[in-house]
């Protein structure tokens, strides 16, 4: 394998997991932190350490944003003097947002000299360099040259195609609206169950088991809405809207908020509203977006 120069830019807890992934698969590393201390680990390990993000794209043929937010990458990326950076280099935005934020960072960038990646992070940084999902967009030919630089990120790293929001939105959605949400869920389920004196480990069975469940379920949804067909002999829309009134009733007796499950209740609602009560969860999809099937 060729070593090819990699900068990170951000040394939090995401952006030290990509630059020792890129260190340990044997690339010349440059790490750079808007608190330098954070570099020490980084440096310690057999990276460089720059003083400046004009100094990480000047010496990086790639360079690799992990910072919290997209303002953040817009001060650093205004703070590079035109034509510091490395000529032909790319530059990829790990940094999570959302589809806007991904085409106004391109635009950004198309006044520079650097070509553009969008990206996301679906993974935690101990997954980093291993097992990883990373969400990549922007143009073709950039992920064809850097595609065997980039994966040393994690054996999931894909490009998405190359529409510059696709990462970001797919991260936003199946990261934020689900798998956080999901998370969320759980915290909601275990208060109202320690109110009851049911430790949280008593409900890490039933819940491990309804995630095994719902991988099912999640096909059957996706195989509706391409399908557009709602109709079900199993759960409809009304028999899910009276188990979660109770349910969230039942929280809220405890002098619990119920915030999660009472967004849901509101969706089902909106379902039933429609006319559509009798039709399967996945119908909330179409009233989501202001359709009914
Ligand atoms: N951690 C995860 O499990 C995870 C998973 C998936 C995706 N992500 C995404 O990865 C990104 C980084 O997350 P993280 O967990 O690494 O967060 P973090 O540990 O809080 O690190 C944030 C980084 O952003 C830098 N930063 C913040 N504002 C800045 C500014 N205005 N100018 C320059 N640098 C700035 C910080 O620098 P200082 O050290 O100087 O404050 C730090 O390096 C986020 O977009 C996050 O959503 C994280």
């Amino acid at each position: 394998m060729t070593a090819t120069r990699v900068s990170v830019l951000g040394m939090g807890l995401m952006g030290s997991a990509v630059a020792k992934a890129f260190l340990d698969a044997g690339h010349d590393v440059a790490v750079w932190n808007r608190t330098p201390a954070k570099c020490v680990p980084l440096a310690d390990a057999g990276a460089r350490t720059v003083w400046s993000p004009g100094e990480a794209v000047a010496w990086g043929e790639v360079t690799v944003a992990v910072l919290s937010d997209y303002r953040a990458v817009e001060e650093v990326v205004t703070s590079i003097a035109p034509g510091v950076a490395a000529p032909g280099s790319v530059f990829v935005n790990l940094t999570s947002g959302d589809a806007d934020a991904a085409a106004a960072m391109r635009k950004t960038f198309a006044s520079t000299d650097m070509t553009y990646l969008d990206g996301a992070v679906l993974s935690f940084p101990k997954d980093v360099g291993g097992t990883a999902d990373i969400l990549l967009s922007g143009p073709e030919a950039v992920w064809d040259t850097y595609k065997d630089v980039l994966t040393a990120m994690g054996s999931g790293t894909v490009h998405t195609g190359p529409a510059i929001h696709e990462a970001n939105v797919i991260d936003t959605a199946a990261t934020g609206a689900f798998l956080c949400v999901s998370l969320g869920a759980f915290y909601e389920a275990s208060a109202y169950a320690a109110h009851h004196g049911i430790p949280a480990d008593r409900l890490a069975g039933p819940a491990i088991r309804w995630l095994e469940l719902m991988r099912a379920e999640i096909l059957q949804g996706v195989e509706q809405i391409t399908s557009g067909d709602y109709a079900t002999d199993q759960a409809t829309v009304d028999t899910y809207e009276a188990a979660m009134a109770m349910v969230t009733d039942a929280i809220r007796t405890t002098g619990r908020p119920a915030n999660i499950l009472s967004g849901f209740l509101s969706n089902l609602r909106a379902a039933q509203a429609a006319g559509l009560g009798d039709k399967s969860l996945a119908v909330t999809h179409e009233i989501l977006n202001g359709k009914t099937p």
